[in-house]
């Protein structure tokens, strides 16, 4: 996949912000119905609680009020809407109608469903239309895949949850923030991870997480190399946020310390397309990023789908 093209009118992300449910799901609550327990959870997958609850335009609203409110962008500015959701409200309409409106805003709103890699998927597609002539976009990840979730089945009821995060993208005057970026897709491997409409998540653990690190680290490294970076450069790293041993597996095999990832799942689970928004909205909230660092998002999901992304924080004017 390609570098971003030399003359391409560049982005930067001027606002960002999340959104949590309220209520908080432990592993001992899960251990009270399901045969497993706080330390199988932790050691296995690195999750100790995670929030559920809201629909996905509530949470989508939350984190864009969020976002919007934090780079100074009035809704009536905002030229596209591009929500990343595997769990919309409803078949038709897209889930982004519901938050356009809510949010006043009075441009163009659709959902990208590409599951867990979704948000990459999302601001790929944003940078593309401030490309031929968007100014500001509003990017937002959010999955409930708690109402997908088989609660009485322990291999998947310990590790999704929901979630929300934003960013506002706006059209800047140098090449902005985007050196390069991969989206891939694998659709032999859909039987691995599905939910058919109405049912519930079916899911071979085993089988995703040794695909999910290959893709992961295979997209990782088209991008850096698309972006003429290597991997020691990286300041920052948000990967998708199902497992920490996948991240800590993926970082390694890239070569970028733990102490560089971004995390939050221990107390977020699996939000699909809310993990890799939440992660780096936490890590920016944290200070962990400054102008000039060299950001990359990587993820990987059903499908099976792989996207990654390599930023220059701050874009260059
Ligand atoms: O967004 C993408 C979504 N999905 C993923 O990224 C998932 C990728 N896969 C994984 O994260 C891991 O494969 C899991 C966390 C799902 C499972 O971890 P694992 O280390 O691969 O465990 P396993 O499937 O090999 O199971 C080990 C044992 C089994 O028992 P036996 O056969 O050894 O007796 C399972 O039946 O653990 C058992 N087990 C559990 N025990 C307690 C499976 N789930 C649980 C549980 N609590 N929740």
């Amino acid at each position: 996949m390609p570098a971003t093209s030399p003359g391409a009118r560049g982005a930067t992300i001027t606002g960002w912000g999340s959104a949590l449910p309220s209520k908080v799901v432990t592993n001992a609550d899960l251990a009270r119905t399901l045969d497993t327990s706080d330390e199988w959870i932790k050691e296995r997958s690195g999750i100790a609680e995670r929030r559920v609850g809201g629909s996905t335009a509530e949470l989508s609203i939350e984190s864009a009020r969020r976002a919007l409110a934090k780079s100074g962008v009035d809704p009536s500015e905002i030229d596209a809407l591009v929500l990343s959701t595997t769990t919309p409200d409803r078949t038709v309409p897209a889930t982004s109608a519901r938050v356009q409106n809510a949010l006043a805003l009075t441009c163009g709103a659709f959902d990208v469903n590409a599951a867990c890699s979704g948000f990459v998927y999302a601001l790929t597609v944003a940078h593309g239309l401030i490309a031929i002539g968007a100014r500001k976009v509003l990017v937002i990840g959010t999955d409930t895949l708690s109402r997908i979730t088989d609660w009485t089945d322990r291999n998947t009821a310990v590790l999704f949850a929901d979630g929300s995060g934003a960013v506002v993208l706006e059209a800047c005057d140098g090449p902005g923030q985007l050196l390069a970026w991969d989206i891939d897709s694998d659709g032999s491997a859909e039987e691995l991870l599905y939910s058919d409409i109405g049912g519930h998540i079916h899911m071979e653990g085993k089988e995703v997480f040794r695909r999910a690190v290959r893709i992961m680290v295979d997209s990782a490294q088209k991008s850096l190399t698309a972006a003429g970076v290597s991997a020691e450069n990286i300041s920052l790293v948000v990967p998708h946020q199902a497992n920490i041993r996948i991240i800590e597996a993926a970082c390694e095999r890239l070569g970028i310390p733990m102490e560089r990832a971004a995390t939050v799942l221990r107390y977020t689970g699996n939000t699909s397309s809310a993990s890799i928004p939440l992660a780096l909205v936490d890590a920016l909230d944290a200070g962990r990023v400054h102008a000039g660092d060299l950001v990359l998002l990587v993820g990987f999901g059903a499908g099976m789908t792989a996207g990654s992304a390599v930023l220059r924080w701050g874009g260059s004017t």
